[in-house]
């Protein structure tokens, strides 16, 4: 029996987190704490509503009275931190909301857990789940590994080393057992529509222009969103305490790549001509300070925990696709906010 604080559950990679630990751990307790911010919503989540080993608390990891409360009423044992700001775009017009979140929200859950832990620290365990991005830009040669330099470029970037770090030093100053997992660009279901897979569907659909960021060059490392979340489960289980993994798809595309085998499967899905949707394409101006290429070197977590992914990116972004078309009513529900009453409903029941 574990009882598992699972933050930012309603998001994209948390709500697949949290499913996959609430079906295939029916002993642990899972608690998901989500503030519910334009980026998380329920409906991610429907089919666990009724599930007896999971319940959902609307709040933000920054109010120390509530996550105090959270680890005193479900006698806390682990963390996996997924609440974060995520966007980079936002990231550069309003810096402030990724560092209260992704800053001061993780070191509150910190502080709390090392309080509430500090007479014993075993089976203990805070595992944060951070980003490749801090590592910065790589050229065209080159990986990161577990031992590159920290050199965030971007806001969102800056906030997640910020947070990386202050995880490091409870392990080192307090003893806190803590896991850290840094991860490539993420896709599939439940993506939140501002990200360039989802929005690419979106826009092929409604015929609107598909905005290309500079000269379309820039490379991403995908990896489906599953896979994330069994690797996820993987180094929460296995992970050696106080170690770093980095996690990756072994897919590394150009956005222009990315962008033109969207519309390849989108118009083949739609009955229309082949490559109509070309048209949609628009270099728009490039990103502030816009990395140019992220690529793993996921030796350690294939050598040390036997975990690599399973699904190919052709599988993966084929069912994508598919899985965006079938869920046309998701989507209007998380954009038009009703999903807001949806929650009022579900707390309502519980
Ligand atoms: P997301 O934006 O889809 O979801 C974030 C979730 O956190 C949302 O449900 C939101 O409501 C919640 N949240 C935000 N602020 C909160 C707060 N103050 N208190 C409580 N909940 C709050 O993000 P995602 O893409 O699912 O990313 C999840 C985590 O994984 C983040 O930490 C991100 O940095 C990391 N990550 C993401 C990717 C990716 O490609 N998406 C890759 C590597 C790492
Ligand atoms: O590498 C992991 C990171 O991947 C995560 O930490 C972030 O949370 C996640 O958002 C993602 O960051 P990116 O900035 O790489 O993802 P995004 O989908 O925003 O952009 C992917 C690439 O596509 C990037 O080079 C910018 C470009 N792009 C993006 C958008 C939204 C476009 O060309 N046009 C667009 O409209």
């Amino acid at each position: 029996m574990r009882n598992v604080l699972i933050t930012g559950g309603a998001g994209f990679i948390g709500s697949h987190v949290v499913r996959l630990f609430v079906k295939k751990y029916p002993n642990y307790h899972i608690i998901n704490l989500d503030a519910l911010t334009y980026a998380g919503n329920l409906y991610n989540l429907e089919d666990l509503e009724s599930a007896s080993n999971y319940t959902f608390v609307k709040g933000d990891i920054c109010d120390e009275v509530l996550v105090h409360e959270i680890f005193q009423k479900y006698e806390i044992d682990s963390v996996i931190n997924l609440a974060a700001e995520s966007h980079v775009d936002r990231s550069i017009s309003d810096p402030f909301s990724f560092v209260k979140t992704n800053v001061f929200g993780t070191l509150n859950l910190l502080e709390t857990a090392k309080n509430y832990w500090k007479e014993d620290f075993s089976k203990k365990l805070f595992y944060h789940v951070s980003t490749d991005e801090v590592y910065g830009s790589l050229s065209s040669e080159g990986f990161f590994t577990e031992a590159t330099s920290y050199n965030p470029k971007s806001p969102y970037s800056a906030s997640k080393a910020s947070s990386d770090h202050f995880v490091r030093a409870f392990a080192n100053t307090y003893g806190l057992p803590i896991v850290i997992s840094n991860c490539s660009n993420n896709y599939g279901p439940n993506q939140f529509p501002e990200k360039l897979i989802p929005l690419c569907i979106h826009n092929i659909c409604e015929n609107k222009p598909i905005p290309v960021y500079g000269n379309g060059q820039n490379v991403r490392d995908w990896l489906y969103v599953e896979d994330h979340a069994s690797a996820i489960d993987t180094i929460f289980h296995r992970g050696k305490v106080n170690e770093t993994y980095n996690v990756g798809g072994i897919s590394e595309r150009t956005n222009i790549e990315i962008v033109e085998k969207l519309i390849e499967i989108t118009d083949t899905l739609l009955e229309r001509e082949k490559g109509v949707s070309k048209s949609l394409i628009t270099y728009v101006t490039d990103r502030a300070g816009h990395d140019f290429r992220y690529a793993i070197d996921t030796s350690k977590i294939e050598r040390d925990l036997n975990w690599k992914p399973s699904m190919s990116f052709d599988k993966g972004i084929e069912q994508t696709v598919r899985w965006y078309l079938e869920n046309q009513t998701w989507l209007e529900k998380i954009t038009d906010g009703s999903y807001k009453d949806y929650y009022k409903t579900f707390a309502s029941k519980k």
